[in-house]
């Protein structure tokens, strides 16, 4: 019983240096941990029977995006910063569909990178000096043109994000779907949909 009681906190405690050893490279503290990355897949495979094809916005160092590359609907992938998406095409191969573009230049339409009828998987930020009536205006109007938005936060709770406060008052349904502490800082995912 004791030796089972030791044996399992060694195991955690080589768990917690592994994670906080492993910054996946990106040259920052702030990054995405493989069991957010797990959360996020699993939380967007709820939706891939509805849609044909996914929009993966913010891939970074690639933590959460590596979930999706063998997804059951395929996921095209956009990414602004030129550092990441050198990364991202050394990471998982010129062949895999990565649009170097800034979000709010994706068009509203059916096209691959359109906003329109997909999945959108968002781990680009959205709070502080992120949120912008810009903002407010691209989620609405691809939630309205058929879309789910699968969006991660290191805000844990939705009244604390303005964007998902002005669209719930408008009618939209933002639901949190999980939280995960082994992240730095711990992260939440929330699903946002046209009620
Ligand atoms: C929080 S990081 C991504 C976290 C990622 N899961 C990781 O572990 O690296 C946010 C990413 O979104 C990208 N990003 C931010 N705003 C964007 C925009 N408007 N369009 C496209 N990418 C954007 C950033 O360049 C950054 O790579």
């Amino acid at each position: 019983m004791l030796s089972l009681g030791i044996s399992s906190t060694i195991h955690r405690n080589k768990s917690i240096m592994a994670y906080l050893t492993k910054f996946k490279h990106t040259g920052s503290v702030i990054s995405s941990s493989n069991q957010f990355g797990a959360k996020m897949f699993a939380v967007a495979a709820g939706f891939f029977q509805q849609y044909v094809r996914g929009v993966f916005v913010g891939t970074g160092s690639g933590v959460v995006a590596q979930y999706f590359i063998q997804a059951n609907i395929p996921f095209v992938y956009v990414e602004k910063h030129p550092a990441f998406v050198r990364q991202f095409h050394e990471r998982f191969g010129a062949h895999t569909p990565l649009l170097a573009k800034d979000f709010f230049t994706l068009p509203l339409d059916d096209s691959s990178g359109g906003l329109a009828n997909c999945l959108i998987v968002s781990c680009m930020p959205v709070t502080g000096p992120f949120y912008s009536e810009r903002l407010v205006e691209q989620f609405r109007d691809a939630l309205n043109s058929g879309s789910t938005i699968v969006q991660m936060s290191y805000t844990p709770f939705v009244r604390q994000v303005r964007l998902f406060e002005r669209l719930q008052k408008e009618g939209f349904l933002i639901e949190r779907k999980g939280s995960v502490l082994m992240n730095i800082p711990p992260a939440s995912v929330f699903v946002l949909r046209k009620s």
